[in-house]
């Protein structure tokens, strides 16, 4: 299939015999090809095609449900926009073109006047989260169903290990829990919340074939839980280089947040206005910083999740400049909300916003953060839903550190960042679609089958209706929670129909789920989006000795001390790239 063939073979570096004749040469004469093969990119191919043909296998075990022609619309990529229908059979699309035929037994879904885009990729969720006592209410089930009614179709959630457990373990525990209740594909990302030799093993092991991890999060905050500190991410970052995954890092600082909450607390300030003043945005941007420079000395790409403030994607364009190999992500609440609402007199009100790092308290925030990913300083969206009921926020009624953090997002999100981004005349539609869709199908190695309408890519579609408005409601909303943080916001452009592996899920604002029905989607690791450059900056930024003489018999003192003003090359001479 079309993804089991290394697209990117050209870039494919052969780690550690890198040279620009071998970068240049499947260019230049493609009966070299073979030269590279010791490449992890290709070493991958292979698994890359298994993985693949079973996906299939499960697309023809799902021959029961009729097949779909998407006619009349405008079929929406990350690089061209056209009018052309999109036939759809046992899950994955079988044809896109101008006035399909339909064949016999074909269910019709007319996209006139509508938009027909990959379905959102949402990176960054947390379904059924245990966090701070309490359980996230979207499970994957809930969770699932709000995001095929946003137009989502797959997420990325995360395996968070509490300290006393461990990567596989956690593993197996968030499979279960996920597997029997998806509504839509999954895929999962894992924290690393200590740091020891097995956990450096069990790593390498969950980025196998059978497991299909390829990045790991290091959270720099809620010190005591899941914080690692400096030294530890440091570690994590080498064994992420290693094995081929990404690093991703929640930036704050825990450990001066903690000193300023007691602060808070010891003089009278408990409500949530205390979550926001004990965070403050230095604090994201300190961490932001410091995590991109730690990602350059450990030589690992570095995805930084939630993005809140405009200090912290000022430090990743600064290191971007540099050369770094960064990503960065801010989420729906960031777009869309501010920190205003922390100092709102109703506690309950301001305790539904209390989520880390917190929203910004600049209330210029999310329309930089939107003007950051329209000019691609930042680079796809997410949302970090993790949702806590009201009552479940009240744990932190006489202290604000006891609030659970948490918001919801996978269903709005789309609808925001179409509001914010396309409505708003910032963006257009193929922008859309790379900064909700493909650029994390590519960062996370599973495009083009996820992330682009495209023969024998799986049928997740959204047929987007960009005229439609609506009110986004707590009472409208497919959330298991029971409040919306963005409620009454209007939006422009909905969610007609959304199809995920071949089969209608939702269509005009009724849910036509089957609860087990999604699949879980193993990632590959060396996604080449992100590691293309690193054997190269490995090569570059390699320690050099240097050849020195026996150092003479001093014993008898110095006759003369010659002084050698001029600063030696190192063999191979300087790099003119900066990595720090
Ligand atoms: O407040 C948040 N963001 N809750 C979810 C856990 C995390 O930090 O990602
Ligand atoms: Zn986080
Ligand atoms: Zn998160």
């Amino acid at each position: 299939s079309e993804w089991s063939t290394n697209r990117y073979s050209p870039l494919l570096l052969p780690y550690p015999m890198f040279s620009l004749i071998n970068l240049f040469a499947p260019f230049l004469n493609p009966s070299r090809q073979p030269a590279i093969q010791q490449q992890p990119y290709l070493l991958n191919t292979e698994t890359r095609s298994k993985r693949s043909s079973s996906l299939t296998q499960l697309a023809s075990n799902m021959a029961s449900s009729p097949p779909l022609l998407i006619r009349g619309g405008i079929v929406v990529n990350d690089d061209e926009m056209l009018k052309a229908d999109v036939l759809v059979e046992n899950g994955l699309i079988k044809a896109v073109g101008p006035n399909l035929e339909a064949p016999a037994g074909v269910q019709i879904v007319d996209a006139t006047g509508k938009l027909v885009m990959p379905g959102g990729i949402d990176p960054h969720t947390h379904m059924q989260l245990p966090f701070m006592g309490e359980v996230a209410v979207d499970d994957f089930e809930k969770g699932t169903q709000a995001a095929v009614a946003g137009g989502t179709t797959m997420i990325i959630d995360f395996v968070i290990p509490s300290k006393d457990s461990t990567p596989l373990k956690a593993y197996k525990q968030w499979r279960e829990w996920a597997d029997p209740k998806v509504c839509c594909d999954y895929a999962l990302s894992m924290a690393i919340t200590t740091w020891s030799d097995s956990v450096a093993k069990e790593m390498e092991i969950v980025t196998g074939d059978e497991y299909g991890i390829n990045s790991f999060k290091f959270f720099l905050a809620y010190k005591g839980v899941f914080m690692v500190r400096d030294e530890e991410f440091y570690q994590g970052m080498i064994q992420c280089a290693k094995v081929g995954a990404l690093a991703r890092v929640h930036a704050e600082n825990g450990s001066v947040i903690e000193e300023k909450a007691k602060e808070l607390l010891a003089k009278g300030i408990t409500g949530p206005e205390g979550h926001t003043q004990s965070r403050p945005e230095e604090l994201e941007a300190e961490a932001t910083n410091r995590a991109c420079v730690l990602a350059s000395q450990a030589n690992c790409p570095l995805y930084v999740v939630h993005v809140m403030s405009k200090g912290a994607a000022r430090a990743i364009a600064h290191h971007r400049q540099k050369g770094a190999v960064i990503f960065g992500e801010p989420i729906a609440a960031g777009l869309a909300t501010d920190g205003s609402h922390y100092y709102n007199k109703d506690w309950l009100h301001a305790a539904r916003y209390v989520l880390s790092p917190p929203l910004s308290r600049d209330s210029s925030t999310p329309n930089a953060l939107m003007d950051l990913l329209a000019a691609g300083e930042l680079h796809l969206t997410a949302t970090d839903n993790c949702t806590f009921n009201c009552q479940q926020k009240l744990a932190g009624k006489d202290d604000f550190t006891k609030i659970p953090n948490g918001v919801n997002g996978v269903e709005d999100r789309m609808s925001v960042v179409w509001e914010k981004g396309v409505h708003s005349g910032k963006i257009d539609p193929m922008r859309f679609v790379a900064i909700t869709s493909s650029v994390a199908a590519k960062i996370f190695n599973c495009y083009p089958r996820k992330g682009r309408i495209a023969v024998g890519s799986d049928a997740d579609v959204v047929v987007w209706d960009p005229e439609a408005a609506r009110i986004i409601s707590k009472d409208t909303h497919h959330h298991a929670v029971d409040f919306n943080i963005f409620e009454g916001m209007e939006v422009h452009g909905v969610a007609d129909v959304t199809i995920s592996r071949g089969k209608i899920v939702w269509e005009k604002g009724q849910l036509r789920t089957v609860t087990g029905s999604g699949r879980f989607v193993p990632l590959n690791p060396w996604s080449p989006t992100v590691f293309a450059t690193i054997a190269q900056r490995a090569k570059m930024t390699q320690p050099r000795g240097v050849q020195r003489e026996e150092p003479k018999d001093v014993s008898k003192g110095v006759e003369k001390l010659s002084v050698n003003t001029k600063s030696s090359r190192p063999p191979g001479g300087f790099s003119n790239i900066s990595f720090s």
